[in-house]
């Protein structure tokens, strides 16, 4: 016997795991050390444009999607045009291979809170981060040595995000967004009020919000800025679409949308405070300009704040707590809602029961993540899957999603719209259909392309990486996606 579609208990059931799900490892180390790069204040434009002309309108297309099909990406898409559930299935394989590696950073930041008590990481955080806490192979090659600290702390974390997914949308999903999300908010505004009243945290602020108009004249930034939203907000890649499945009939979708796009924003650029407040603090202790204290991405959080951490003195212990239980627990709500795509997708095909669902997504993937994360290759792994599913898997997807209903299938576009503006107090119109039309299809297409033509020409990773492990993990698991989907779609239903 087949089990009842799950509901959520109530609209703001919903929004709060939606924001739990949008705002994650991405807000917190992605999103300061991006802007950064990108021209400080003058990446805060772009980064607002592309809210609004690509993040908010794609939101709004997977709400109507998930909640007028009442299925996970597949089951909806395959609604609207039999040959799309393959698109459906390419956005669950991405949910796959996002999460093989989310749970390996969430792993750094849980042991991260611990060797912050003590600050175990010594007086050389990068050396401690990189030879003594990852042991990171010094080859070009993949070196599969096992590393037991990371073997069982990761083990932990699949079990913890599997017991969520076991207890169902309601009692699982739900509940611990509930717990997680309020958790967050006052560990992260704790941690952002001790950044300011730092001293020097004012030089930091200035290299976050003084714009750097000549940096606006560059592709790059805006193709940054559009390229970051949608990891940010969780769209393109089926998470909004499975979430609003489980919502009720009449629910206010823009209402809704609206809520999360700017709780996602407010605690990105809220992010972006506390970290360049602390950023600001260690270039005033180093009598250093800002910009020579900033290391790169998944550096930023785990080289400089332990560096930051260590120069508190007293409150040092604090500080590492509250920055790295807020980095777990945002990665958890969101490593949560990348599995429950393929679980749901799983549901809708197969009639599975949810525990059976839960137990070969967690089970399949969660084996494949643990033996490749516990390696002597975990960051190098991190590194090269992130870059191509993101800029390939993700980018890819979502322009499919809008081309389809903008370019191909305009009827669609229509019923979309017409859905959600006779359950939504804010109504869409001309403008959101111009900007699925044509902005977002533009920006996407050309992120796309350079994204390829860059991959191509000059392979990944600037020479640190051999030639086979790209192609193997990076060109893989697009291949993966690939084939993924056209297996399963060819799979009858159930
Ligand atoms: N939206 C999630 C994040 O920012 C995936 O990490």
């Amino acid at each position: 016997m087949t089990e009842k579609r799950e509901n959520w208990s109530a609209r703001s059931g919903f929004i709060i795991a939606a924001v739990g799900s949008a705002v994650g490892l991405g807000n917190i180390w992605r999103f300061p050390y991006v802007a950064y790069e990108n021209g400080g204040g003058a990446f805060l434009i772009p980064y607002l444009i592309a809210l609004l002309t690509a993040g908010l309108p794609l939101l709004f297309l997977d709400y109507a999607v998930g909640h007028r099909s009442n299925g996970a990406p597949p089951k909806a898409y395959k609604q609207l045009w039999k040959p799309a559930e393959t698109l459906g299935w390419w956005q669950v394989c991405v949910c796959l291979v996002i999460g093989l590696y989310y749970a390996g950073v969430l792993t750094w930041a849980g042991s991260y809170v611990y060797f912050s008590m003590g600050q175990l990481w010594g007086d050389n955080p990068e050396k401690f981060f990189f030879s003594t806490y990852l042991q990171t192979a010094d080859t070009k090659d993949f070196e599969m040595n096992f590393v037991s600290h990371l073997f069982w702390p990761l083990v932990g974390v699949w079990m913890m995000v599997l017991a969520i997914l076991y207890g169902g949308v309601k009692k699982g999903v739900e509940l611990s967004n509930k717990i997680f999300m309020p958790l967050l908010i006052v560990l992260f505004t704790i941690l952002v009020i001790q950044a300011v009243r730092l001293p020097g945290a004012v030089e930091g602020l200035n290299a976050f919000f003084t714009p750097n108009w000549a940096a606006m004249m560059d592709y790059k930034v805006w193709l940054a800025a559009y390229g970051h939203i949608f990891f940010s907000l969780s769209v393109g890649f089926g998470i909004m679409v499975t979430y609003a499945s489980y919502l009720k009939p009449k629910t206010n979708l823009t209402g809704s949308g609206l809520i999360v796009g700017f709780a996602n924003s407010s605690f990105e650029i809220l992010a972006g405070i506390g970290v360049f407040a602390a950023l600001g603090f260690m270039a005033h202790a180093a009598d250093k300009p800002v910009a020579e204290v900033v290391s790169s991405g998944i550096g930023l959080a785990f080289i400089v704040f332990p560096k930051l951490i260590s120069s508190l003195g007293a409150g040092a212990d604090l500080f590492g707590i509250l920055f790295f239980t807020s980095l777990f627990v945002a990665g958890i709500t969101s490593m949560v809602s990348i599995l429950e795509v393929p679980i749901a997708a799983l549901q809708d095909k197969l009639k599975w029961k949810r525990i059976k669902a839960v137990t070969v997504v967690g089970g399949g993937t969660g084996v494949i993540s643990i033996f490749l994360f516990s390696s002597t290759s975990a960051i190098k792994l991190v590194d090269i899957i992130d870059h191509f599913i993101n800029n390939l898997g993700i980018v890819s997807g979502a322009l499919v999603s809008i081309v389809m209903v903008s370019w191909f299938k305009r009827m669609l576009m229509s019923e979309m719209e017409m859905h959600i503006n006779h359950i939504s107090t804010i109504k869409l119109g001309r403008t959101w259909e111009f900007t699925l039309t044509v902005i977002t299809p533009v920006v996407l297409l050309s992120t796309l392309l350079l994204a390829l033509n860059s991959l191509i020409q000059n392979s990944y990773g600037g020479g640190d990486y051999a030639n086979a492990m790209v192609l193997c993990f990076g060109w893989g698991s697009i291949v993966f996606c690939a084939l993924g989907a056209l297996v399963m779609s060819r799979l009858k239903d159930r």
